[in-house]
């Protein structure tokens, strides 16, 4: 028995689910309705739906657990587990028809990411961890890369900063940093940031201002694949802290010593 097996199978059935809804929405010919939750953070009815659809699951096979979603209000039960759910993690590329997006489910138990499911269902990746258990792509076994030199690294991040109007920001590491990586990509949607680099395909993502359900199952999966999250200060307070740092492990304090920002609130 793999530690979590049933949250595992819990969450990935249901992410397939809101898979189907999601492919649906995406190709229909009707525009989304779309609403914003401030000038730059957009949620569309299909976000709304998607996000029932998992908390409804969720609370179905786990009535114990607390469970919050990015959109709407959750339970909050006594134990120590807690599902976060982002039904469409780049909801800005949905709306625009970029298919770089994905739900991302997360279940944290007292406060350390246990479980953690993020799905892109325009090219059917499902990415899966459970602490302990390894990280997965469609049943592939995934390991981080071991590029050690910062010019043959690729590297991903993003602009959240931008959306907050949080100062500092992050353009000025972007441009001190781009120059010296093999290139540097900004995907919109930091569950799949977390996955390329769990997958191999990039060494290091960093970005300030995300928020957990962003971030607690893709930070999971790149721990599972052997890789290192931290805050920018090193330390394990990358769920809450305003800055994480994900990475293969062996550029990790290249990257740290570079990058600036991401102070807690004084
Ligand atoms: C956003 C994406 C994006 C990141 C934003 C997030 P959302 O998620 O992850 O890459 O830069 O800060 O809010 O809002 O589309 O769920
Ligand atoms: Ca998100
Ligand atoms: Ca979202």
């Amino acid at each position: 028995m793999i530690p979590y097996e049933q949250e595992l199978t819990v969450a990935k059935n249901v992410a397939r689910q809101a898979g189907t809804v999601l492919r649906e929405h995406y190709r229909a010919h009707e525009p989304q309705r779309v609403t914003h939750k401030s000038e730059k953070d957009l949620v569309t009815e299909t976000d709304l739906q998607v996000e029932r659809l998992v908390m409804d699951a969720l609370a179905r096979a786990f009535p114990e657990d607390s469970i919050a979603g990015e959109e709407t209000a959750g339970v909050t039960r006594s134990g120590g587990r807690r599902w976060l759910v982002d039904p469409i993690d780049g909801t800005t590329n949905f709306v625009r028809r970029i298919p770089l997006f994905a739900v991302s489910i997360g279940l944290l138990v007292d406060g350390v990411p246990a479980v953690g499911v993020v799905y892109n269902p325009i090219i059917d990746e499902l990415y899966w961890a459970a602490r302990g258990a390894g990280a997965y792509l469609n049943g592939k076994m995934l390991h981080v890369t071991a590029i050690t030199e910062l010019a043959q690294a690729l590297v991903i991040t993003g602009f959240a900063c931008l959306r907050a109007n949080a100062c500092p920001n992050n353009l000025d590491n972007f441009a001190k940093i781009a120059p010296q990586t093999l290139g540097i990509r900004r995907l919109g949607a930091a569950s799949l940031d977390l996955c390329a680099v769990a997958a191999g395909r990039a060494e290091a993502f960093w970005e300030l201002y995300l928020k957990p359900w962003d971030v607690a199952a893709g930070g999971l999966i790149v721990l599972e694949a052997g890789g290192k999250v931290t805050d920018f200060a090193g330390g394990d307070g990358w769920l809450t802290a305003p800055a994480i740092l994900a990475s293969n492990g062996v550029i990790h304090e290249t990257m740290r010593a570079l990058l600036q920002g991401g102070e807690p609130p004084a």
